[in-house]
């Protein structure tokens, strides 16, 4: 069965400078060991999802170094904005990696959606934005579609984090649900994995390329995690495999005692 291989990569959070730190790991260091453990993983060709959250600064430099940085990996990538992002500012300065709200992947068809909104964490699907899913469900028509967003559309059981999911995920439910080639929903966000359902569509998860958050936790609280990222085989029939892989022998670690991000 001819398959499509993805990528993501999510919560990227890049700072201003090479050196900018994050609750104790620098976010270009974590994220250049996860590229060279997607290479040593034998994925190193596979076109990347980056799902939001690129930068925790909202700045040009961020970008601009990130751009940088796929070109001397020699990556392709797909971007979506997160809460930490500026949309403007991604456009402007990720010069190698255009805008692709729909795209192709052998037979898949790929649909990124911005679910942040400015000033504050919670996701949202505006309307506008619903309109545009339609319009691009139909366009592939005909392909499996995986479909991907910053935000979680559901609680996974993370007090503080629950409360920044989706805040109106039903009409957006209701139209993927009524296309029967969307496969799956894939999203960022929540710094940590998880492979279930929302109702009955498959929904995952991903680590953070720097810090991820602990589980069950009812208030803000970062795990001894390493950096992760997650691979898709996305076979040609619709179906799915996947999993969750974390990079082995880090040498900065999380300060687990961080009040906040
Ligand atoms: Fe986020």
């Amino acid at each position: 069965m001819a398959m499509s291989k993805l990528i993501q990569i999510t919560d990227l959070h890049l700072g201003e400078t090479p050196q900018s730190v994050l609750a104790g790991i620098r976010p270009l260091d974590s994220l250049k060991a996860v590229l060279n453990a997607i290479n040593d993983f034998g994925r190193g060709d596979d076109l990347l999802l980056l799902s939001g959250d690129l930068s925790g600064t909202s700045s040009a430099e961020s970008y601009t170094m990130l751009n940088q940085l796929l070109q001397d990996y020699g990556k392709q990538a797909v971007w979506l904005p997160g809460n930490h992002d500026n949309v403007e500012l991604m456009k402007k300065h990720l010069v190698s990696y255009p805008p692709c709200p729909v795209s192709e992947l052998g037979n898949w068809g790929i649909l990124t959606l911005d679910s942040s909104q400015a000033g504050t964490p919670v996701g949202h699907i505006r309307d506008e934005e619903l309109r545009l899913v339609d319009d691009r469900l139909n366009q592939l028509a005909g392909k499996p579609i995986l479909v991907t967003m910053h935000h979680c559309p559901i609680a996974l059981g993370c007090q503080w984090l629950d409360k920044q999911r989706v805040n109106n995920p039903d009409g957006l439910y209701d139209l993927l649900a009524s296309h029967d080639d969307v496969k799956l929903v894939v999203t960022g966000h929540v710094h940590q994995q998880f492979d279930g359902l929302w109702r009955n569509l498959p929904l995952y998860t991903t680590p953070s390329s720097c810090i991820q958050f602990k589980q069950h936790s009812s208030d803000f609280a970062i795990s001894d995690q390493s950096p992760g990222y997650r691979w898709f085989d996305l076979g040609d029939n619709g179906v799915v495999k996947t999993g969750v892989e974390f990079v082995a022998n880090f040498d900065q670690y999380p300060d687990t005692d961080n009040a906040g991000y």
